[in-house]
This record gives structure tokens, C-alpha cells and sequence, in this order.
């Protein structure tokens, strides 16, 4: 059986994960090729029996991975798998993301999410969701590709109960997309308002900011420059401070400069509530007390130089006859994902 995964990842949880899936279906005999979205074409899904679709939760949906299916052709009831990280908000993803899947002709047979630490300018550093994911979750994530090979030739063959089901629309999915409105109507964005100053940039030397833009929505080579803040927000970027996180020269700045340590004091009560629900539920495991959750040092007090963020390399295939997690190396600087 031929497996594509395509994924996007900009903190490297996603990126772990997937590669621990493709580990798993390695193991059950798949022949599995790896992709990241930004080089995965419509064509290229057409070679195999089974496409995976993974990115990381921003504001309940997937940043990206949205554009590429709202525009995918139908795919006549090609069999497709789901897999996400997040931080403390994960119920609204499936929710979403599954209809979407089967509106282009897609048959998700299976989805399954991780927890994931949050690197964010403002927020607290260690985060509620620090350690994620780690060993255990990584294991789970091979069994999952496991039985993602496994199953699809029995659901070609016609045992569709191998399906999963329906995500639920329970009480928790309302309490996100509340949450998540809110924060979509907040008219300024609370990582702070991103502004590139070109006198301090490298380009040509350097185009990271170009490369590992989520959106595109930077063009150094365009003249005038293109960058993709306008104003204090940029139109689809969900505020999402990598292009500032990862410039190596202090190019990208936030304005005002002091707002981090208004970000200090913010209202963290919904999300502690929806951690502490899903904890008794037995779906999240606290690696970090409560006590120690770092609301003061936010990311940027906590990691002071630039680049405040190096961009996590791919690990490539995993050796199948390891047990090691191939934890991500917190130093190492990809070129683009
Ligand atoms: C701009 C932005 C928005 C996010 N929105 C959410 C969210 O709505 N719910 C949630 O649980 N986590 C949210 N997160 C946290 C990420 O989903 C989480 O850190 C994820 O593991 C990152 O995956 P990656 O390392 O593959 O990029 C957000 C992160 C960013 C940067
Ligand atoms: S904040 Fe920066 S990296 Fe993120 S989408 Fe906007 S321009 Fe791109
Ligand atoms: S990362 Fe910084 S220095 Fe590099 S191209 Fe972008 S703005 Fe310029």
C-alpha cells in the first residue's frame, strides 16, 4: 500500500508526529512518502491508496491545510486520515476539519490529536502544555499509523466499521467556538503588532521569514517589499509572530515594544478550565504542575536573544528498529516548512 503524508508543522510537535506515523505504517509494510504542504500538489495524491493530513490547531482550525482542501478536487472517495497537535483548545479541529475532508470526496477513516507545547511570544514559558508531546504520545502516534495501514485494506474490502466516527458536538466544541470568536473579533492582535524594519534585514543573504512564512505573505524579491502586516494584523495570518519569532536580526520588531508585559497579567481562566476538565476526562496528562506554569516569563523574557525561535529540522524516516523518539533538536535551524 502507498501512503502520502502531507503536514504542516512551525514548531516541530506536528512535524514529530507525523514522522512517528510514518513509522508506524512503515511497520505494518506501507510504503510511505512524507511531504510538507507548502510542496504537496493535487496531482501527486492521485499515486497512492491513502493520504495523510496533519497540521497544528490555530483558532480551532488548521492555519493552512484549509486553503489546500477548500480547493482540492474531488477525490471520489479516496481514503484520508487526520492528525493534529494543539495547545489547550483541541475540541472545534475535528469538528471542522472531518466535514471538510468529506465535501472534497475524501473517506476519513481515522483522526487522532496531541498535545503540544506553545511557543508564542507572550505566553508563558514553561507552558500549560510543555513536555508534549513526549515519548508516550509519540508511541501512540506509531500505533496510530499502525492501524491506519492495517485498516484501509479492510475498509477497501468492505468491514466499514472500521470507520471511525462522527466527531461528537458536544458541550466543549460550543465552549471553543465561543472562545475562539471572541478572540477572532479582538481587534488588535495580543502577541503584539509586527513591523519589519528593512534597514536591519539581510535579504538577499537571509530569507527565512520568506520561506517560513505560514501564509506567503512576505515577498523580499517584490519591489516594493512585500510584508504581510498590514497595520497592526495581517489579513489571514492569525497574528502568528514566526516571521518575528525566527528573524535572526531583529528586522521584525513588535510595537508597542512593552507589549509582553501587558500580556503578563492576561486571562489564562479559560483555557486552565478546559485543561483541568479534560485532565479528570483522562485526555490530557500534566507533565508541568500548575504551580510552575511560567506567567512570569513569557516566551521572550524567558529566551531573551535573537532568533528568539530556531526552526526545528526534519528528522527524516525514523529507523524502525529503534525505540528512540528522536526527540527534536531545539538548535538546529530548517531552511523552510
Ligand atoms: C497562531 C497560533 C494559534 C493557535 N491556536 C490554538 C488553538 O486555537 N487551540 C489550541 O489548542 N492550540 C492553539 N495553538 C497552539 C498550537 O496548536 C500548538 O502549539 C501546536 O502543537 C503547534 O504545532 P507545530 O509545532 O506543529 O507548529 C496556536 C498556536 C499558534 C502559533
Ligand atoms: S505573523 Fe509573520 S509569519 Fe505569521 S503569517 Fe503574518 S507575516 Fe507571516
Ligand atoms: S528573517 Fe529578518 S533578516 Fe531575514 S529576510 Fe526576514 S526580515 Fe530580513
Amino acid at each position: 500500500m502507498n501512503v502520502l503524508i502531507i503536514y504542516y508543522s512551525q514548531s516541530g510537535n506536528t512535524m514529530l508526529v507525523a514522522r512517528h506515523i510514518e513509522k508506524g505504517l512503515r511497520r505494518a509494510g506501507a510504503s510511505v512518502t512524507v511531504v510538507k504542504l507548502k510542496d504537496a500538489t493535487y496531482e501527486m495524491m492521485a499515486d497512492y491508496d491513502l493520504i495523510g493530513l496533519g497540521s497544528p490547531t490555530w483558532k480551532a482550525d488548521t492555519p493552512n491545510m484549509h486553503h489546500f482542501i477548500d480547493k482540492m478536487p474531488d477525490q471520489g472517495g479516496k481514503q484520508c486520515f487526520g492528525f493534529n497537535t494543539h495547545g489547550t483548545l483541541p475540541h472545534l479541529y475535528w469538528p471542522i476539519v472531518i466535514p471538510n475532508l468529506k465535501n472534497h470526496g475524501l473517506i476519513p477513516i481515522g483522526y487522532k490529536d496531541w498535545y503540544g507545547d506553545v511557543t508564542m511570544p507572550g505566553m508563558p514559558k514553561p507552558y500549560y502544555t510543555a513536555g508534549h508531546p513526549d515519548e508516550t504520545d509519540l508511541r501512540e502516534a506509531e500505533e496510530f499509523g499502525y492501524e491506519m495501514a492495517v485498516n484501509s485494506p479492510k475498509i477497501t474490502a468492505g468491514d466499514t466499521s472500521l470507520i471511525y466516527p462522527d466527531p461528537e458536538m458536544n458541550e466543549k466544541v460550543f465552549r471553543q467556538a465561543m472562545i475562539c470568536s471572541n478572540m477572532l473579533l479582538c481587534p488588535t492582535n495580543p502577541q503584539g503588532a509586527f513591523v519589519r524594519h528593512p534597514e536591519r534585514c539581510h535579504y538577499p543573504k537571509c530569507h527565512l521569514c520568506m520561506d517560513n512564512c505560514t501564509m506567503g505573505y512576505i515577498d523580499l524579491s517584490k519591489d516594493p517589499q512585500v510584508y504581510g502586516n498590514r497595520g497592526d494584523r495581517c489579513d489571514d495570518c492569525h497574528e502568528c509572530s514566526f516571521c518575528f519569532m525566527i528573524c535572526p536580526f531583529g528586522a521584525i520588531e513588535v510595537e508597542p515594544a512593552n507589549q509582553f508585559e501587558s500580556d503578563i497579567g492576561a486571562d489564562h481562566s479559560n483555557f486552565e478550565r478546559m485543561l483541568e476538565e479534560d485532565e479528570k476526562t483522562g485526555k490530557f496528562r500534566r507533565l508541568i504542575p500548575l504551580s510552575e506554569i511560567g506567567h512570569d516569563t513569557p516566551y521572550v523574557y524567558w529566551h531573551p536573544e535573537r532568533p528568539y525561535f530556531k526552526i526545528p529540522k526534519d528528522p527524516g524516516p525514523l529507523d524502525l528498529n529503534s525505540t528512540d523518539s528522536g526527540p527534536l533538536d531545539p538548535d538546529s535551524t530548517d531552511s523552510g516548512n
